[in-house]
């Protein structure tokens, strides 16, 4: 029977802790859980091809549950210094305690390289931009500064690293285990039931009580709140984008309606299921006459930085800078002109198709827009759409320029009403 060392500390020297404490059993379990998880996960999803279903959803998954082990583990480590662990084993020669010991740090520097490593490989990547969102919640950044390994050989070589680190936890997982079993043949009461759970009472006297679970969890919570909090101060921040148009003309002769029935809307197919979105934010200035088609102009400002799409994956990865990259140019513009009626039954109103002609990070596509418009009095309500190709606007060429997981074709939509203007 031994004491520990938290024992000669301890306020109540009547309790005997040959037990971890409830607190690291638990982080011990679920972090060693979340590694096998993460180490089989990680073979699995490397492998897949890149159209297969579900395969960025597994990559945010590995992710999100690497950077909780990194968080479970900084709150592990000042629990411990907290709240010492029990006393070595009894019957351990030189060489074991220092195997077990040796074995014990470096699982400790293993789970913080591990995800680190993964973080800092997500953090170079220079071929892909696919953002880490946590969870599908929370949007992560990446670790700033690192631009200098942001290409093959750098980048290649955090790869390397990462991979290989799950073969230096398979060998320390080997050692550790044998560790336990050796102890549970020869040891007079053996180590497992220090680390399994819900045999308290079982193995003597109750814990000291423990101590420092606001510095160790409060602590990590901290941590996460920081770097979590960086993405959200980046989009929140600044002055909202210029919607005034480019060029203002005259005649304009109809305001757009404040209605929250009003969209601009886009839509397309991610990993082969349904994906939409909408700007919050644009404006239109219409110049239009059906008695005089030919001078008739609509100009759109579209504010980029407020696309939303249902999933924040897809919304974070708008923001990059590969795809619509609201920050180098936050606006992209649409001119319609070249009015002409069309021959196609829309069911209510009348068919028209434009010439749209998008501005979107510098440069310029031209594709035709079909509408319908009603013309009330004073009251218009419209509804256009058009599909455009994400190759021919530069968007997203970097991580897919195959379209093998986002479809190339981006359906937009407009509907809206508007007041006629007789200033
Ligand atoms: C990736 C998986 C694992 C990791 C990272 C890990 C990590 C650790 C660490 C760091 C300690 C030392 C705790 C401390 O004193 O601060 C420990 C102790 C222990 N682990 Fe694991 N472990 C893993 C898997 C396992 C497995 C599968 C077993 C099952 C037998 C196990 C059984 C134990 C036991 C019995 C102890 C207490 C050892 C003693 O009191 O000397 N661990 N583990
Ligand atoms: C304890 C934590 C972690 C473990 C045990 C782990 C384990 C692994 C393993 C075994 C692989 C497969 C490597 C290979 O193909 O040989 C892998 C790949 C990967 N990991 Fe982790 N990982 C962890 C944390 C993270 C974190 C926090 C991130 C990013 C934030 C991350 C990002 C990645 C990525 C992007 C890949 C794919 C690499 C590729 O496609 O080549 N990992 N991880």
């Amino acid at each position: 029977m031994t004491l520990s060392a938290s024992d000669q500390s301890a306020s109540a020297p009547q309790t005997r802790d040959n037990r971890y404490t409830g607190v690291a059993i638990a982080l011990h379990w679920a972090i060693a859980l979340a590694i096998f998880g993460l180490i089989g996960v990680g073979w699995y999803m490397g492998d897949l091809p890149n159209d297969h279903p579900g395969k960025e959803s597994l990559y945010q998954l590995h992710k999100s549950v690497g950077i909780t082990v990194f968080l479970l583990t900084l709150a592990r480590i000042v629990w411990r210094l907290l709240n010492p662990p029990p006393a070595d084993a009894e019957g351990l020669t030189g060489w074991e305690r220092a195997l077990s010991h040796g074995v014990h740090i470096a699982f400790y520097v293993l789970m913080l390289a591990m995800p680190l490593s993964g973080w800092l490989y997500v953090s170079t990547a220079y071929d892909f931009d696919i953002p880490t969102v946590l969870y599908g919640i929370v949007s992560w950044p990446d670790i700033p500064f690192v631009s200098g390994l942001a290409n093959e050989a750098g980048h290649g070589a955090v790869e390397f690293v990462h991979s290989k680190l799950a073969w230096v936890a398979i060998g320390l997982v080997v050692l550790h285990l044998a560790g336990a079993v050796k102890h549970e043949i020869d040891g007079e009461e053996g180590v497992l039931k220090r680390m399994i759970p819900g045999l308290f009472g079982k193995t003597g006297g109750p814990h000291a009580p423990s101590r420092g679970a606001l510095s160790a969890f409060g602590g990590a919570f901290a941590v996460f709140l920081v770097v979590a909090g960086i993405p959200a101060l980046a989009q929140g921040g600044g002055p909202k984008a210029d919607l005034t148009s480019p060029e203002t003309f005259a005649g304009a002769n109809w305001l757009v309606n404040e209605s929250a029935e009003n969209s601009l809307a886009f839509s397309g197919l991610y990993e082969s299921a349904p994906y939409a979105g909408e700007f919050a934010r644009w404006s239109a200035q219409i110049a239009f006459d059906p008695e005089n088609l030919d001078t008739s102009r609509v100009d759109v400002t579209v504010d980029l930085t407020t696309a939303e799409t249902g999933k924040k994956l897809y919304t974070d990865s708008l923001k990059g800078a590969e795809w619509l990259d609201p920050g180098s140019n936050p606006t992209a513009t649409v001119v319609l002109d070249n009015f002409a009626p069309a021959e196609a039954d829309t069911g209510w109103g009348t068919a028209y198709t434009a010439n749209a002609a998008l501005t979107l990070k510098g440069a310029t596509v031209t594709t035709p827009f079909q509408f319908q418009l009603e013309i009330d009095g004073d009251t218009a309500r419209m509804e256009g759409s058009t599909t455009l190709s994400r190759a021919a606007l530069d968007v997203g060429m970097q991580s897919d320029p195959g379209a093998d997981w986002i479809a190339d074709d981006v359906t937009v939509t407009v509907k809206l009403t508007a007041t006629r203007n007789s200033d």
